[in-house]
């Protein structure tokens, strides 16, 4: 592959149109509530990933499934526009681009349905296809939205190549222990790190008992999300970085941006306490927008918070593994 063409980051994950309903409050089952905004817009884990690795400046490539229909055709052209190389998502003759239904309440709480489609036709041949682009890259960046036997390829293939391995354990489920073997580092939310390894995430104390659950198993470094702030744990020792209190509009891809810039830090070599830092603001931006995309900050965004901020969250050396 021509070196003008090589990925830093090579995101292998699932694509969506997100249809965005924002009303008073979200229903309860069997209930009925008028919304007052809509929002049709590029979503789905992997695109989301990949778009936001891009706005913070990094050379992306995207492996994915959409269908033969109008709205496949219309993200593949909005993430050109983004930047991203879509030269490994495939148009899949026998399924239908994937749809997520997303309800938003005016605190920014969240509900969310989703058909995948196309991203359920996700094969090991495709990561195949991409295995140059996924050897030459920094970062492989894995979400859970697409078949265990494309994730598991991309992983395995990643790391045998040397590429370093972050992967957004969402949706939530529980992983093959060879996986995990194979991850630098994962950053799963509370609901995500309890499917994972049992443990009730509620507070700093159980995501960092969490984190150590997973870094037993194999895993270089996690990051566990929390109701109250993010724990990050390797070998190197431990820190914890308390939620911003920002005026939430809307959470829905604030994962999705964490991992993103998460990803990029990573590929520019930083550590993994300093990429954790820069997530933590991008994904806090994130949540200033309504929808997904639209929350995706800008590299330049996220500088200027750090810059204002200072660094924040405190790094203890020898963390108790
Ligand atoms: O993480 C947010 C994403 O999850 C949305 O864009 C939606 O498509 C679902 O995949």
């Amino acid at each position: 592959m021509p070196v003008r063409e090589r990925a830093d980051i090579v995101v292998v994950g699932g694509i969506n149109t997100d249809f965005l309903v924002q009303g008073p409050r979200l229903p309860a089952p069997g209930d009925s509530v008028q919304g007052h905004l809509f929002l049709e817009s590029l979503g789905g884990k992997g695109a989301n990933g990949a778009v936001g690795a891009a706005r913070l400046g990094a050379r992306v490539a995207l492996v994915g499934r959409v269908g033969m229909d109008a709205r496949g055709l219309a993200l593949l052209e909005q993430l050109e526009g983004e930047g991203v190389d879509i030269g490994a998502v495939a148009r899949d003759p026998t399924a239908m681009t994937g749809v997520a239904l997303e309800m938003v309440d005016e605190e920014g709480q969240r509900q969310s349905l989703a058909a995948p489609g196309a991203n359920l036709c996700l094969k090991p041949s495709d990561i195949m296809s991409a295995e140059e682009r996924i050897s030459a890259a920094r970062v492989l960046l894995v979400q859970l939205e697409v078949p265990m036997g494309a994730v598991s390829a991309a992983v395995h293939h990643a790391r045998a190549a040397g590429t370093h391995v972050v992967l957004d354990p969402a949706p939530a489920m529980s992983l093959p222990e060879d996986l995990l073997e194979a991850v630098h580092v994962i950053r799963p939310n509370a609901e995500e790190a309890e499917a994972l390894t049992g443990v009730e995430v509620r507070d700093r104390d159980s995501a960092r008992r969490a984190a150590e659950n997973l870094l037993r198993r194999g895993v270089g470094g996690a990051v566990v999300a929390s109701p109250d702030g993010s724990l990050v744990l390797s070998s190197e020792g431990e820190l914890w970085l308390p939620d911003l209190s920002l005026e939430r509009a809307d959470t829905t891809g604030a994962g999705d941006a964490f991992c993103a810039a998460l990803a990029v830090a990573l590929a520019e070599g930083r550590s993994l306490a300093e990429a954790a830092r820069f997530a933590h603001e991008a994904s806090a931006l994130a949540t200033m927008r309504l929808g997904a995309l639209a929350g995706l900050p800008m590299r330049d965004q996220v500088e200027s918070r750090l810059a204002l901020l200072g660094p924040r969250g405190l790094w203890t050396e020898s963390a108790p593994l």
